[in-house]
């Protein structure tokens, strides 16, 4: 069996990664025990479609993840949505002509997701339309909003996917109300939290603490105590576009920023859109306990869970950083009206705030240095990519070993 999976944008390699360790485990198992369950070989080929591109937003991630280099990359760099999209299109198509694979793995809701989803479902080898199957990673999740562009990817994906590999059971009933069969569900859990579990430790030993000196040093030289500070991420389209919007969130946090240090890891959108609405930051200077908001480069992907370890509040819109908060029992405030992922908001870590500044102020006083008890979700173990390696394996098992000739049944 041969598996393709794709990656593009930054939050998609923390994702693949475990991925691809379960299949050379699975590999390697194999050559123990060759008549296991399941027992062929799978190959693997990995496409970066380079959605993203710079060093800080996708290099630096391939180190610290220890991901191997992409087999493929097809160099295409921003670009309107439509544009992005169909420029992944045309390209991936090659790809799929030249490997013929069985299976396509995507992952989350980025543009490189929908598009690869596409190209696959559309795709035909032979006379008889034989295609890859496609198999969704981070399937069900929904925001019921919209005008955001990854829930735009993320319906059309799901109904393109074969396989759908659910996080939390919040995605399972929605698939089920969308008409999906439950034949092609699986409740995994979560291939980030597997990455957050794996590289937790060794994030401990970075030294981003020590270079925003927000940890001093005793007398001795040792590591002493780590300062409160707060870890902010901002760049939806929705938060940082609008010059109102941006100012609003920025207000919320002023209380905030005027006790506390606020690092403030900005993304590229974000950078140009400070500049271009000439917001002025005041001069955060990043010593100890100096308060203010302290702008710095992107991080990597150990110097991010540092920081988020050891934040006394993470103020974000991103997604996954709501998720590994949940796991880290760190508190969050969203600045969205909505989340895609209401697990986080169950389990009690993360509040969604809005982006009124007086929304964002008040949650942020209510979460600030909160402890929350372990309160990890069903399957955030560590094992989710393993359980999708089994199921992979087991299906084309029973598959008649002609997955590409898989007829798709329609739902009902
Ligand atoms: C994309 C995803 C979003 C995800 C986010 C994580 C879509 C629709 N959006 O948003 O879901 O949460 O990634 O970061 O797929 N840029 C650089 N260097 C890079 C990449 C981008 O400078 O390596 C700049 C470019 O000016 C680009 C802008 O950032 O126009 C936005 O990048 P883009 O990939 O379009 O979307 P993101 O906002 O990063």
């Amino acid at each position: 069996m041969k598996i393709l999976c794709v990656v593009g944008a930054r939050p998609n390699f923390m994702k693949v990664a475990p991925i691809l360790a379960a299949l050379e485990r699975h590999n390697e198992a194999l050559k123990s025990n060759p008549n296991a369950i399941g027992g062929e070989a799978i190959e693997h080929v990995l496409v970066h479609t380079g959605q993203h591109y710079d060093e800080l937003m996708s290099g630096a991630f391939f180190s610290d993840l220890k991901l191997p280099a992409p087999d493929v990359h097809l160099g295409i760099g921003s670009g309107s949505h439509a544009t992005q999209t169909a420029e992944i299109m045309s390209k991936f198509e090659i790809v799929l002509k030249k490997e013929t694979p069985d299976v396509v793995v995507v992952v989350g809701d980025v543009n490189s997701t929908v598009a690869c989803a596409l190209t696959t479902a559309k795709i035909s080898f032979d006379s008889r339309g034989s295609r890859p199957l496609v198999a969704h990673v981070e399937a069900g999740l929904r925001s019921f909003d919209r005008s955001m562009p990854e829930e735009i990817n993320r319906i059309v994906t799901d109904q393109l996917s074969d396989l759908l590999f659910v996080t939390e059971k919040s995605g399972i009933d929605n698939l089920r109300i969308e008409g999906v069969s439950p034949t092609k569900i699986h409740f995994v859990g979560n291939t980030m939290i597997d990455s957050l579990l794996h590289f937790s430790d060794k994030a401990d030993g970075s030294a981003i603490l020590e270079k925003l000196r927000l940890r001093a040093k005793t007398r001795d030289g040792h590591a002493g105590a780590i300062h409160q500070y707060a870890l902010l991420t901002l760049h939806r389209p929705s938060n940082v576009d609008d010059p109102d919007t941006l100012r609003n969130i920025l207000a919320g946090l002023e209380n905030l920023a005027s006790c506390y240090p606020v690092i403030f890891p900005v993304h590229p959108r974000t950078r140009l859109r400070i500049r271009e609405f000439g917001l002025k930051f005041p001069d955060g200077v990043a010593k100890g306990s100096g308060a203010g908001f302290i702008l710095i480069e992107p991080l990597g992907y150990l110097d991010f869970v540092c920081l988020t370890k050891h934040s006394s509040l993470v103020v974000t819109d991103s997604g996954g950083i709501q998720e590994e908060t949940t796991c880290l029992g760190v508190p969050c405030v969203t600045v969205r009206k909505n989340t895609e992922r209401p697990i986080t908001v169950d389990c009690g870590t993360n509040v969604i705030a809005g982006t009124e500044s007086h929304r964002i102020d008040e949650a942020v006083q209510q979460q600030f240095g909160r402890k929350y008890a372990d309160c990890r979700p069903l399957y955030w173990d560590g094992q989710a990519a393993r359980r999708i390696v089994d199921v992979l394996a087991r299906w084309h098992i029973a598959d008649s070993r002609l997955p590409k000739a898989l007829v798709v049944q329609p739902t009902t």
